[in-house]
């Protein structure tokens, strides 16, 4: 599936239309280049969960953990050299557990993320506030949560 997001505003409403139809358990990756928008995008997904803290990018931090009507751990791979890191954080207790998994820069950790989850990939075009997203669903979870999100 693609969506094509003319303005911030769109994908603002975007996020927020995911983070309403997102459930315990769910983990959705983000891809794309630097200022593609998945910090941006995080921000909305929050605000759709309920987030009320301001959602920053844990660049430095690899997670940070928000509470809104689920848990949200909020990852950034970008800066991650050594995979040894994620399982000290105890990484997967975060994708399999009851909260919902945000993870900037997904592609980088390809081999650790689980089989069923959400993958968007953001694209920019020449158009600064214009950005095309592509979305993989992996597992049937995602396949109805999709067809959730086209009929609304
Ligand atoms: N339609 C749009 N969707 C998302 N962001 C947009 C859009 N139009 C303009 N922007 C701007 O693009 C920038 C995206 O930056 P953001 O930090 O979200 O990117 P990122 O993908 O998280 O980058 P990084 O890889 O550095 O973490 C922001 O300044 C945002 O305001
Ligand atoms: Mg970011």
């Amino acid at each position: 599936m693609e969506i094509r997001l003319e303005s911030l505003e769109d994908t603002e409403r975007f996020g927020v239309k995911l983070g309403q139809v997102l459930k315990s358990g769910d983990v959705v990756c983000l891809n794309g280049e630097l200022g593609a928008g998945k910090t941006t995008l995080t921000k909305s997904i929050g605000i759709g969960l309920g987030v009320n803290d301001y959602i920053t990018s844990p660049t430095f931090t690899l997670i940070n953990e928000y509470s809104g009507r689920l848990p949200v751990y909020h990852f950034d791979v970008y800066r991650l050299e050594n995979v040894e890191d994620l399982y000290d954080l105890g990484f997967d207790e975060y994708f399999y557990g009851k909260g919902v998994s945000i993870v900037e820069w997904a592609e980088k950790i390809e081999g650790l993320l689980p089989e069923h989850r959400l993958v968007l990939d953001i694209e920019k075009g020449n158009d600064i506030d214009k950005r095309v997203i592509k979305i993989k669903a992996y597992g049937n979870r995602y396949i109805e949560m999709l067809k959730e999100l086209g009929e609304n």
